[in-house]
């Protein structure tokens, strides 16, 4: 691990804004290997030295992993000039971490993102040759039907000529389905709507590569992901 501001691994770890975490150290409660540091500009390798806030051990965490439920209006980027995006949504904390959204859903789509700093992760998550599994709820236009079923699992031709994995569509009351595709082409599961002469009213993402979006996460919240949820992401790591 590099070398690291003490004052950044300070507020990233809960200890408030930079500014805040800055105040800490002129009180004296920072301890680096058991010294007192008083200089916020000190950097240090967080993997190597042990750093104390008083007696809290600030445990180096080297990726961090989080679920959000993505509002409607907000995109999937990590920075942009004009709009919203899921990292603005992220506290003063987690800002720091430089986390990005893994994959994308459209500015419209709600439902469960993941962020991390984990390249090696996302680019596993987002490689054509894993088929991870997103599960989504689309809202439609029209009834569904047994031979909307069969188009599905049979893979869609889509309007690029693309034709599609097979997909699951399990239609949920009259104008309702849960969609699950293991693949991530743009615009994908609207696309294959549109394929057989339905429309996407609504989308929303509730399963990614097997970990479920949290209901008690309302649009906009986020939390880390819970220790079941972590082994999920080492299997995927683990996996060729
Ligand atoms: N498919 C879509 O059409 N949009 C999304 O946001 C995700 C999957």
């Amino acid at each position: 691990m590099a070398m690291m501001r003490i004052d950044k691994l300070v507020s990233q770890y809960g200890f408030g804004s930079r500014k805040e975490a800055k105040a800490i150290f002129k009180l004296g409660v920072v301890t680096v290997d058991g010294e007192v540091v008083t200089n916020p500009q000190m950097r240090v390798d967080p993997e190597i030295s042990e750093v104390y806030v008083g007696d809290v051990l600030i445990e180096y965490e080297k990726y961090i992993y989080v679920m959000m439920n993505k509002p409607d209006g907000v995109i999937s980027a990590s920075y942009d000039e004009e709009e919203e995006t899921v990292c603005d949504l992220l506290d003063e904390s987690h800002q720091w971490h430089n986390l990005f959204p893994v994959g994308r859903l459209d500015k419209d789509t709600t439902g469960l993102i993941i962020l991390t700093n984990d390249g090696g992760f996302a680019h596993r998550a987002l490689s054509p040759k894993k088929h991870v599994e997103k599960v989504y709820v689309a809202k439609v236009d029209r009834e569904l039907v047994e031979k909307d079923i069969k188009a599905f699992a049979l893979g869609i031709t889509l309007d690029d000529g693309y034709k599609t994995l097979p997909a699951v569509l399990e239609p949920m009351g009259e104008l309702q389905a849960r969609v699950i595709i293991k693949e991530g082409k743009f615009h994908q599961v609207k696309r294959m709507f549109e394929a057989i002469g339905a429309s996407v009213t609504s989308l929303k993402r509730v399963t990614f590569a097997g970990i479920e979006l949290d209901n008690d996460l309302t649009e906009g919240e986020f939390r880390r992901l819970n220790e079941n949820e972590m082994n999920i992401i080492s299997n995927l790591l683990s996996k060729d």
